[in-house]
């Protein structure tokens, strides 16, 4: 049996509770000064604010000193494109020259050249490579991540990126969550037969993905000239009847209308929305699904930021992520996102902190257990070096988690 026990806490910032939060709620967080929390087994038994009760801390095998510090829930970042071969620094001149994201993809270049660099590397290479990056995510403090596929775009090439991230599950610190995505671009094999390679989604991949239990989540890039409505519609319904739960990158460039759909679906989670419209709002409260915003990827594409206000108003809970990628997001720093999310998306430092933990981890289905400091959640916080949160979310680039704590044990 472990028990840790952390003293002299500062100030411990977190949501509660063990469901996305919306509205007003989302900015209502519990803050304690001068508090300590108390694990178990990798489970927080305890968190109260003075002093910490004597007879538990003499049980107590290992104390840290938390220094006056600032104290959070472990980061959740719930959306990232974390398997993939190479990067795509070769795009950036193309990018300075004002061809846009779409311009670069119809020419064959943007996911699909990340898809042939996925294509080329072996299982082993591709752990290697998402191991240093989940190593650097850890270090922003983030202990709680999704990762999806669709780098491969072939039945055989998604079940490899989908074993990856099965096998990085346990083998390293930060617990991953996986994401079926072969709806990601039409392969160059396909690429006069969308219909032939929704097909190939609904009959081949998706069965195989199911049957394997090789995600919990089914998304699709819903945009113009990728997948439409109506083809996500198809891909994801067929997804629902296997027994997946689903989500949508939608209403990114051009509002189609993926954040209707997942209204009506009752998707999880739309991401991106930066186009959304006010009927693709009021759908997704009807449907209960989660906004997971992408601010570091507008920050990239130099495009516009998604309203996150109106989210808040409307009651629809508000998740931030990185969506990092080699192609519109190459940064895996969550933090930088919490920075852009209070001066690009005018959300409160206190908001953020909900849509990086308990909303984060509500879009992954994982709010029961992660995502808040309270008796019976995982022991997954982290100490900052910062004495408060507006710090924390005003000092931005520079990397403020101190100690990482996952699973009740020092990382
Ligand atoms: O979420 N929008 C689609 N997919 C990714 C980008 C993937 C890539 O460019 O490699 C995104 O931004
Ligand atoms: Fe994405």
């Amino acid at each position: 049996m472990s028990k840790l026990l952390i003293t002299n806490i500062g100030l411990l910032a977190t949501p509660l509770g063990r469901s996305a939060l919306a509205g007003k709620a989302q900015g209502e967080i519990l803050k304690l000064s001068h508090a300590w929390i108390m694990t178990e087994d990798g489970v927080i038994t305890e968190a109260g604010s003075g002093e910490p009760p004597i007879m538990e801390q003499e049980r107590c095998f290992e104390t840290i000193d938390a220094g006056g510090r600032l104290v959070t829930p472990g980061l959740v970042d719930a959306h990232t494109h974390l398997i993939f071969g190479g990067f795509r620094q070769h795009e950036l001149a193309d990018k300075l020259r004002g061809r846009t994201y779409l311009e670069i993809l119809a020419a064959g270049g943007g996911i699909l050249s990340t898809v042939k660099a996925t294509r080329a590397a072996s299982e082993a290479q591709l752990t290697a490579k998402a191991l240093a990056a989940l190593k650097e995510m850890l270090s922003f403090g983030v202990t709680l991540c999704e990762a999806k596929s669709g780098y491969g775009l072939s039945t055989e090439e998604e079940l490899k990126q989908l074993r990856v991230v099965r096998n990085l599950n346990g083998t390293q610190p930060v617990e991953l969550v996986s994401t079926f995505l072969g709806a990601h671009a039409i392969p160059p094999e396909y690429k006069d037969d969308h219909e032939g390679y929704v097909r190939l989604i609904c009959e081949d991949m998706l069965p195989a993905v199911a049957s394997q239990g090789l995600a919990e989540y089914c998304d699709v890039f819903c945009e113009s000239g990728v997948f439409s409505v109506e083809e996500s519609r198809r891909i994801l319904s067929r997804a629902l009847a296997l027994g997946l739960k689903v989500k949508i990158h939608a209403d990114e460039i051009d509002a189609l209308g993926g954040a209707q759909l997942a209204g009506a679906l009752g998707a999880v989670s739309a991401e991106h929305l930066i186009a959304v419209t006010d009927k693709g709002i009021k759908s997704m409260q009807k449907g209960g699904t989660i906004a997971c915003l992408l601010p570091a990827t507008s920050f990239y594409l130099g495009a516009d930021y998604a309203p996150a206000r109106k989210f808040i108003q409307a009651g629809v809970p508000v998740a931030l992520a990185t969506d990092y990628n080699p192609g519109s997001c190459p940064s895996l720093n969550l933090q930088l996102v919490m920075n852009l999310a209070c001066l690009k998306d005018k959300m409160t430092p206190e908001e953020v902190l909900t849509a990086v933990t308990l909303n984060g981890a509500a879009a992954i289905g994982r709010a029961v257990s992660h995502g808040s400091i309270e008796a019976g959640k995982k022991a997954d916080f982290v100490i900052r070096n910062a004495a408060d949160l507006d710090y924390l979310c005003y000092r931005f680039g520079s990397n403020l988690a101190g100690t990482v704590i996952k699973g009740g044990i020092i990382c």
